[in-house]
């Protein structure tokens, strides 16, 4: 299995991005229950002809859709290894904890936290954003007589999506949320947040949380973090980043200044599974107040006593930090990664992305049948196939079969983005893989099939 999974990765790129699945395939993976064992072998046999070949391909150099990582086989035997452990992080004394210690105090070194911060490996930026604007709730809950004001929180109408869940579990979407309009680069508007803070005040609710990005899912705009900051600081609302893949840009000495802000966050969520590569799934949380966060979820059962001596030593428990009582052992693919790459090869790769998401802006406001629709600030470029005659329903259409072609042809596999009403093609770079002839492929693909299908384009 090994063997077979490492040349795999070895032969990736001869391979289609994506393949749709075939009838018979999905037919084939809905089996009966098995109660009588069928031997590894045939297990194994199953998964190289039904799975391996339609998986998503985000392990492959023209994989450019939504914010995928591309994974590493070091990432690969990092999971073996934490299987091999079958350890259970939510608490007690055993080393495993201890290494995920090490990578919450990598982290809060690396964003500038303090030392009293709190940090948690977890699912994904969605659930990093929950734990911590629940913990930003409870804090804001616990102050003095605000028991009637309705809490309000703040967050650009570019924020992502995992953000609006957050509010809806938490009950504070339909009167506890105000979208802020952005600027015309698609970062909040920082005087038009103030504004609406004020008409809250005088409304008589509570301003509790603002939300900035470093990255947006659509663009990668990053939100003027440090404006953002102060405005917080002056009205005493806590100051959440969702950095799912831009946070990891403070590690590039080029690119950190733009990510500066972070620093006065008082919480921060990103992913290791974007632009760090380890496999999924690895998020992070941290939090500036330990102690709010460890009083949002920590709870005393009498059968999880936390002692002073034997396996139950250990206090505290990661499951004082998030709503899991079981937790799997994440940080070791992620300590893995981090050790053996080294984060300046990770920062030069993320660097690397960054000057090829120029490059490829460069060529398509070179060419003149495509068009540039957002400017490019990390690694995220917007664009569209243009034909003169054509309706914007038209083009519409045009550009979504450009992608189903590139997709279903395994070509390549970028997705697609509505900006301010318009339809585009989106190539997101957090691909260590790819490399500029691949971003000169993608061009020539979608101007070729472009010019193939425009005349049919006239009649939808
Ligand atoms: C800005 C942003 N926030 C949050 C998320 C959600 O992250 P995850 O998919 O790891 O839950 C994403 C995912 O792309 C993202 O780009």
């Amino acid at each position: 299995m090994l063997d077979d999974s490492i040349d795999f990765l070895r032969g990736i790129r001869q391979r289609p991005v994506w393949s749709p699945i075939p009838e018979q395939v999905k037919a084939a993976l809905s089996q009966p229950v098995p109660w009588e064992p069928q031997g590894l072998e045939a297990v194994w046999s199953d998964f190289k002809e039904l799975v391996q070949p339609y998986s998503t391909g985000n392990t492959h150099p023209r994989f450019f859709g939504w914010v995928h990582g591309s994974g590493t086989p070091a990432g690969m035997l990092a999971e073996m290894l934490a299987a091999s452990l079958n350890a259970n992080l939510g608490g007690r004394d055993h080393a495993p904890i201890y290494v995920e210690r090490a990578v919450i105090e990598w982290c809060r070194e690396l964003f500038g936290f303090p030392g009293g911060s709190s940090g948690l490996v977890v699912s994904g930026t969605s659930m990093a954003n929950l734990i911590a604007l629940a913990v930003a709730r409870n804090a804001a809950r616990m102050e003095a007589g605000e028991g009637t004001r309705q809490l309000v929180a703040y967050a650009s109408t570019e924020v992502h999506d995992s953000v609006w869940k957050v509010l809806r579990v938490l009950g504070l979407e339909d009167h506890g949320f105000r979208p802020v309009p952005t600027d015309r680069e698609f970062r909040m508007d920082v005087l038009a947040l103030e504004r609406a803070m004020r008409e809250d005040l005088a409304a008589g609710h509570r301003p509790f949380l603002v939300v900035g990005t470093a990255g947006t899912v659509n663009t990668g705009a990053v939100d003027d973090l440090g404006a953002i900051s102060r405005v917080c600081r002056t009205h005493g609302v806590w100051f959440h980043v969702d950095g799912a893949f831009g946070a990891l840009a403070a590690l590039s000495p080029s690119l950190r200044d733009r990510v500066e802000g972070i620093r006065e966050a008082d919480s921060l969520a990103f992913d290791f599974h974007k632009w760090m590569h380890v496999p999924y799934d690895a998020g992070f949380v941290l939090i500036r107040d330990g102690e709010a966060h460890r009083r949002c979820f920590s709870t005393a059962p009498s059968y999880l006593e936390r002692t002073s001596r034997g396996l139950s030593g250990g206090a505290p428990w990661f499951t004082e930090f998030g709503p899991e009582l079981s937790r799997g052992f994440r940080a070791l693919k992620v300590w893995v990664t981090m050790r053996h790459f080294g984060l300046r090869r990770i920062a030069e790769k993320i660097e690397e992305n960054c000057a090829q998401a120029h490059h490829l802006a460069g060529m398509v406001s070179a060419h003149p049948s495509l068009q540039l629709a957002a400017p490019v600030t990390l690694n995220i470029v917007c664009f569209s196939f243009k034909c003169p005659g054509l309706t914007a329903t038209q083009l519409e259409w045009l550009n979504r079969e450009i992608v189903f072609f590139l997709h279903e042809q395994g070509l390549a596999a970028p997705s697609t983005v509505r900006l301010r009403g318009e339809f585009h093609i989106r190539v997101n770079l957090t691909n260590h893989r790819c490399t500029e002839a691949d971003l000169e492929k993608l061009v020539e693909d979608v101007v070729r099939i472009g010019e193939a299908l425009a005349p049919a384009a006239q009649g939808n």
